[in-house]
């Protein structure tokens, strides 16, 4: 029973890459969005203004005043770039450990300020909605594949906020 219980936890704290044809239908849909840097982090902040309170930048600031300025889409350039790089390498087991290390800087970025697993969790689901209202025709398939991609994101930086590596 022990040993049952140590596979499990093992199991669920070992990183997987998606399959080669969920990492597509990644990598197709946000295609359709990636160059709505501005429109992508709006949304995020719109909907959780305790994550724009996070940005010494943009902190206490109207978001719809910020919107607009060069500091705005010089953030919104580097969070949309963080996630292309990472859906740039899903797909492919040979790199497994490339993701990893992207992985774990941003996760070591971001402890370094103070975000949380809540707040990655709805930086999440705003950029899903954000997916699934503007890639059009996303199929079932697609949306699952996704929900995969950010699962085995978080499980390496969720590893290395807390301080336990991922295996
Ligand atoms: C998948 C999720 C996320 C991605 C891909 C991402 C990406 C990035 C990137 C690429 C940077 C720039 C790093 C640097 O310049 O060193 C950054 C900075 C930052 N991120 Fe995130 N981020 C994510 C989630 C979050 C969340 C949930 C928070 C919540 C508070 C957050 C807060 C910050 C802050 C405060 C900074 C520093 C900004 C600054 O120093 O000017 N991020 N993020
Ligand atoms: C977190 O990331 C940093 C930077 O990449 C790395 O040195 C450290 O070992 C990681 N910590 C864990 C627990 O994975």
């Amino acid at each position: 029973m022990k040993v049952l219980i140590l596979v499990a936890v093992l199991v669920a704290g070992t990183y997987a890459t998606l399959t080669e044809s969920e990492a597509n239908s990644v990598k197709t849909s946000w295609n359709l969005v990636k160059d709505k840097e501005d429109e992508i982090l709006y949304a995020i902040f719109k909907e959780n203004p305790d994550i724009q309170a996070r940005f010494p930048l943009f902190v206490s600031k109207n978001l719809e005043e910020i919107k607009t300025s060069a500091d705005f889409k010089t953030h919104a350039d580097k969070i949309v770039k963080a996630i292309s790089t990472y859906i740039n390498l899903l797909g492919n087991e040979a790199n497994t450990p490339a993701i990893k290390t992207t992985l774990n800087e941003l996760g070591q970025r971001h402890k370094d300020r103070g975000a949380t697993t809540e707040q990655f969790e709805k930086f999440k689901v705003s950029v899903l909605k954000y997916v699934k209202e503007h890639a059009t025709g996303l199929t079932a398939d697609a949306e699952n594949a996704w929900n995969k991609a950010f699962e085995e994101m978080y499980k390496i930086v969720f590893a290395n906020l807390s301080g336990n590596p991922v295996s």
